[in-house]
């Protein structure tokens, strides 16, 4: 069986350094391991406006950032099949056949759904396009015949989800679809890296974010400002790894061969983390480390990013080429599973 993967992000900002750790660099690797038959990257922009229909133009405005994001990292087009949800008008088609097979009863108990109606003040007043968007998300999945998802641990009720409408599909008409299997970030500092305030997560509405994109300037004033241990306050004092973020940044950043050259009195991280636990390091120091480690993985990207920018038609058209093949493959997909349904009376 083919290797194939899909996933995704929804345009609705521009990409931070909790999505590069968390899936972006790996998306990258896993491109260029040479293992995958096909790999899709999609803009979900259907799924963003499903919380945000009132606010069209941010998620247009999105769009080429999200994509600028992709290919600096070096998401490669000829590798890697960018493209646009709302393009691939497939997607819609199969997520209205396939919401036959999911109840409300399991929609609601869906951890995410749950978690993010409550985030987003929704209550009683829940858009249906949002409630139902795991089963669009399916689509997503199963149009590519996609066998492994890169996600946060946060989409895995979503590919749970998906798995079922697969079976369901498959015996109740025949077997088209494939279940696919999440991929998770390998480390835990990866997995949800915390925004720059401590906070469990990076949102934008918190501005605890640091994005790809921003200035070395910015970067830097917001390491600068880094929630760390609340008591170390003298230099002298021991100070806790347990929740610091300069700390859990450097879990996700740092690697051993980068103390000669920003901090040659340590070998190490876990040397560092020893001298902070005993007391004597202070944060500033940390702090600077941080920013030249982070640096030191940004800068190739940012300059990247600068060029790219200079042409975003040119970013525009690959999208669209990515789109018109995404849209081939999904409609082959289609076909079959009308098939499958036996309301393909006219081919
Ligand atoms: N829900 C994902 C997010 O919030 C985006 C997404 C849409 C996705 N469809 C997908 C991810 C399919 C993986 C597979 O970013």
């Amino acid at each position: 069986m083919k290797k194939i993967i899909l996933t995704g992000d929804r345009p609705t900002g521009r990409l931070h350094v909790g999505h590069y750790v968390g899936s972006l660099k790996r998306r990258v690797e896993l491109q260029n391991s040479g293992q995958y038959d096909e790999i899709y990257i999609m803009i979900a922009d259907a799924q963003a406006l499903t919380d945000n229909a009132d606010n069209p133009e941010k998620v247009r405005k999105n769009i080429s950032e999200v994509a600028l994001d992709y290919m600096s990292c070096g998401l490669n087009p000829e590798k890697s099949t960018l493209f646009v949800q709302s393009y691939v008008s497939e997607l819609t088609e199969l997520t209205f056949y396939y919401s036959n097979l999911v109840t409300v009863s399991r929609l609601k108990r869906n951890p995410t759904v749950k978690s993010e109606i409550q985030l987003r003040g929704f209550q009683s007043s829940i858009p249906v396009g949002f409630f139902t968007y795991p089963i669009s998300q399916a689509a997503d999945i199963t149009a590519f015949k996609a066998t492994t998802v890169p996600v946060g641990d946060d989409q895995l009720p979503m590919i749970e989800q998906a798995r079922e409408i697969v079976r369901s599909f498959n015996s109740t008409y025949d077997e088209v679809l494939v279940e696919p299997d999440a991929l998770l970030p390998e480390s835990k500092a990866c997995m949800r890296l915390p925004g720059t305030d401590g906070k469990a997560k990076m949102s934008k509405s918190l501005g605890n974010c640091i994005y790809l994109s921003d200035t070395p300037e910015d970067i830097r004033k917001k390491i600068m400002s880094m929630y760390t241990d609340p008591e170390h306050i003298r230099i002298e004092d021991p100070g806790k790894l347990e929740g610091n973020t300069v700390f859990t940044y450097l879990d996700a950043f740092c690697h051993d061969d980068l103390f000669a050259e920003y901090l040659p009195e340590y070998n190490c991280l876990q040397e560092l983390k020893d001298h902070y636990t005993r007391g004597g390091l202070g944060d500033v120091k940390v702090k600077k480390f941080l920013y030249s480690v982070l640096m030191e993985e940004l800068s190739p990207i940012q300059a990247k990013r600068q060029e790219l920018a200079k042409d975003i038609p040119a970013i525009m058209e690959t999208l669209h080429q990515g789109s018109i093949k995404a849209k081939e493959v999904a409609a082959q997909t289609l076909s079959e599973v009308k098939h499958a349904m036996r309301i393909d009376y006219f081919d």
